[in-house]
């Protein structure tokens, strides 16, 4: 590997993917830790018994079980696949990279504002407390618990919110509703979405990279919060779409168990205030630019 080499666990995912190309085209090689293999993948026993590619200078953890997957139900077996799928992934990295005799710069991990408790009244920074009261938020403290990394290496912890891009995430499994005319607000929708462009995310990961000032947990957030009855009249608008059609709580409670369901029916005020300090520029700040890029069946490459 060069001596700008990055290692990207779950780099096939959607996040990982998309930063993946971002940084490709800044000129790194990427190597994804992934289950399968394929030419630009190592696996994740490979890491625990060889440790880090050499020379490798960067080391993001985007990976993580899929917890929306509407095929699966929420039993005790899967939250454990939801939560070892992040958990064990980020030791294993931070494991090899405390082993490692030519340590890379940067541990960047992606984990989510789920680690606030739900609120409509509450603002979080990245200095507010992180509960651990509902399931999302104690696996947040844990996930990032998990990432522990010796000086001189830099960690920083990306606390994402809904990542909004056409390929995957929240619009991969709502563009189709959306699409037909049969979007509608989630509940009475006055709860908050904290929200990202994924353009924006993997550019803030790229920017957590190459800035060696940045350090700590960063709300990977856009900085103007919205509700998800905002979002939902903006993407309908972008769509061309009426969105009069709304998703009753107690039907999301039911289908998908309220433990789970309180991603879309519940949301926590999240402002990215370290993010604003570092001098990050975002691309998509405004719900409506955001929408905008993704609202279309095939929308042009933007890397
Ligand atoms: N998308 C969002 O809106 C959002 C918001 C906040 C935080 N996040 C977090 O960001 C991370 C990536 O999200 P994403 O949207 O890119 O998800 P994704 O598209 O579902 O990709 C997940 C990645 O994790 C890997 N993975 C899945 N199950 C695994 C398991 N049991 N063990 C090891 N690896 C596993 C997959 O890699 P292989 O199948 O190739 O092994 C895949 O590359 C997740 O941890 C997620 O919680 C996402």
């Amino acid at each position: 590997m060069t001596a700008k080499s990055v290692i990207i666990g779950g780099g096939t995912g959607f996040i990982g993917k998309h930063l993946g190309e971002l940084l490709s085209s800044k000129g790194y090689d990427i190597m994804n830790v992934a289950r399968m293999p394929a030419s630009k993948n190592i696996s994740w026993s490979t890491i625990e018994a060889s440790g880090l590619p050499k020379d490798t200078s960067a080391v993001v953890n985007c990976a993580g079980q899929q917890f929306m997957d509407f095929t699966k139900s929420w039993t005790p077996g899967f939250k454990q696949n939801v939560q070892n799928s992040r958990i064990y992934t980020t030791k294993a990295l931070a494991t090899a990279i405390n082993k490692a005799q030519d340590k890379p710069k940067v541990f960047v991990l992606v984990t989510g504002v789920g680690a606030y408790e739900p609120s409509n009244v509450n603002k979080y920074d990245e200095s507010s407390p992180t509960t651990g009261t509902d399931f999302f938020s104690r696996l947040v403290v844990e996930w990032e618990k998990a990432a522990q990394v010796d000086p001189p290496v830099r960690l920083v912890i990306i606390r994402s919110g809904a990542v909004l891009g056409r390929w995957g995430g929240m619009i991969k499994n709502m563009f189709l509703p959306f699409f037909l005319g049969f979007g509608g607000p989630i509940g009475d929708g006055k709860q908050y979405l904290p929200w990202i462009h994924i353009d924006d995310l993997t550019r803030l990961i790229n920017f957590a990279i190459e800035n060696e000032n940045v350090k700590g947990v960063l709300n990977g957030v856009s900085p103007n919060v919205i509700t998800n009855e905002e979002f939902t009249k903006s993407f309908a608008k972008a769509l061309g779409r009426p969105a009069f059609i709304p998703v009753p709580e107690a039907i999301l409670n039911f289908a998908l168990h309220p433990e789970r369901a309180m991603i879309m029916t519940k949301g926590q005020h999240v402002i990215p205030k370290r993010v604003l300090e570092y001098g990050f520029k975002y691309r998509y700040e405004n719900i409506n630019d955001a929408c905008k890029e993704f609202a279309h069946l095939f929308p042009k490459k933007n890397v």
